[in-house]
């Protein structure tokens, strides 16, 4: 039997699909296309509106495909299955099954029991069992491998489906994540992503508190990460700012491997804003934290999550928003439209920015972002940086392209050495709005 697996969402929701796939073929199926699968599954995201009408729309597309072939088994799986369950079946006939964030582990027997039934099905019990048990990974994975650490959140900020829809946060044991990130490296794994969707709580069993001063489990697994022979380097996403405390501060800074580019959402700039989202921080706290990171490692650069068009944002809180994103100098931003996610707090508040306000407010941060990076990447010009070779330019076969620590991605013609996966100096001799160029140097 061949499958097909559509992603929508975030890198946790990309980490979940290879492991499902993992898990496929390692009960025998083989990987196909859409149009030629008798497995169709759909790994969904609820985070926006826009996220869920798209998946819907793509799924409702390919009933044509049940049609051509009347064994093809559809289901869906991921953030909008665990939200709508039932009444995606009840919205899409052709749809067999739905399957729930915390029932992954249960893909491979549910699709085995369908085929033999052909009878539709819906779970989405929660079950701590998936949490050990979605670690399988591609056979042949490139240079970068991803691992969940956590799953769940505990946070509630007011806009977020998440800690609805993926359950209440769980950590992993450090042994299982060692033992997976080894087996990773000894596959040729050169770097590891860490995920969680608030990566920094790691190992803090559930208390909803971040960490007092001193006390961070998730540096020691960094620390621990650091000491794995052939790994080159480590990143994790996303640490809420308050877990970012002096303990994890010392780990960054002390671990050879850990990159030094930190991914820090700030949702907001403007105070009021902040409370009503329920974010525990205020905009003078946040800029704390990063001078405080900035302190112990200065060439760290610092991407980040805002949302604009939150209910109530007046003028005034915006340009608060757009004041700190340049004050922080922010190298890399994802800026989202706010959308009401029914189920979380905020979705209660009148949703009072209109759309257009949405968008122009949206793109104002934008293009403060690329003149932003345009200035940074100039600032870049004749410096000796050290790359992790990524393999041929998507843009231009004849060149090669890495990436820094700090996450600059630098192009450049390669020489009889270049193999990917490993570590080579770059002097930067041309820059544009958007690109680094390089000239490797000799090893
Ligand atoms: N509307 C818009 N953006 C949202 N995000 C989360 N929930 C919403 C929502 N309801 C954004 C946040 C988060 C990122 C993953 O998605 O910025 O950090
Ligand atoms: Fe990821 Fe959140 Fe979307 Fe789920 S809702 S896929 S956790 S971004």
């Amino acid at each position: 039997m061949k499958y097909f697996i559509r992603t929508y969402g975030c890198q946790m929701n990309e980490r979940d699909s290879e492991a499902l796939g993992a898990a496929l073929e390692k009960a025998g199926f083989i990987p196909g296309t859409e149009e030629d699968s008798d497995l169709l599954l759909f790994n969904t995201c609820s985070v926006r509106d826009a996220a869920e009408r798209k998946a819907k729309g793509k799924i409702g597309y390919i009933r044509k495909l049940k049609q051509k072939n009347p064994n093809l088994i559809i289901g869906v799986t991921g953030c909008m299955a665990q939200r709508l369950g039932e009444e995606l079946l009840q919205e899409l006939p052709h749809l067999d099954f739905v399957l729930g964030t915390g029932q992954m582990q249960r893909l491979v027997p549910l699709v085995q029991e369908i085929a033999a039934d052909r009878k539709r099905r819906v779970e989405t019990e929660p079950s701590a069992e998936v949490l050990e048990s979605m670690g399988g990974h591609d056979s042949n994975p490139s240079w970068h491998g991803q691992i969940a650490i956590t799953r769940g959140c505990n946070r509630f900020c007011s806009y977020c489906i998440v800690p609805y829809v993926r359950g209440r946060e769980i950590s992993r044991t450090k042994d299982s994540i060692i033992a997976e990130a080894k087996e990773l490296v000894a596959k040729g794994v050169k770097e590891i992503m860490l995920l969680g969707q608030n990566v920094a709580a790691y190992g803090l069993n559930g208390d909803t508190r971040p960490p007092a001063d001193g006390h961070s489990p998730f540096a020691e697994l960094l620390e621990e990460m650091n000491e794995i022979p052939g790994l080159l380097r480590i990143r994790f996403t996303s640490p809420y700012v308050s877990y970012f405390n002096d303990r994890l501060i010392a780990a960054l800074k002390n671990c050879s491997k850990v990159c030094h580019n930190v991914h820090l959402p700030l949702q907001s700039g403007s105070d009021r804003i902040l409370k009503a989202m329920n974010r525990q921080y205020t905009a003078e706290s946040y800029l704390a934290k990063v001078a405080e990171i900035r302190a112990a490692i200065p060439e760290v650069t610092f991407s980040t999550d805002v949302i604009v068009g939150f209910p109530g944002e007046e003028e005034s809180d915006f340009l608060m928003t757009r004041e700190i994103m340049n004050k922080v100098g922010f190298e890399q931003a994802f800026v989202f439209k706010y959308s009401p996610r029914p189920g979380a707090k905020s979705a209660l508040l009148a949703d009072s920015v209109p759309d257009p306000v949405k968008e122009e407010r949206n793109q104002i941060l934008l293009d403060d972002l690329k003149e932003r990076i345009g200035r940074k990447l100039a600032s870049l010009k004749g410096e000796t940086v050290e790359v992790l070779l990524e393999g041929v330019s998507a843009r231009n076969a004849a060149r090669w392209s890495g990436r820094t620590s700090t996450s600059f991605v630098v192009h450049f013609e390669p020489d009889e050495k270049c193999a990917v996966g490993t570590l080579r100096k770059v002097q930067i001799t041309q820059v544009n709005a958007v690109s680094l160029f390089g000239k490797l140097l000799a090893e």
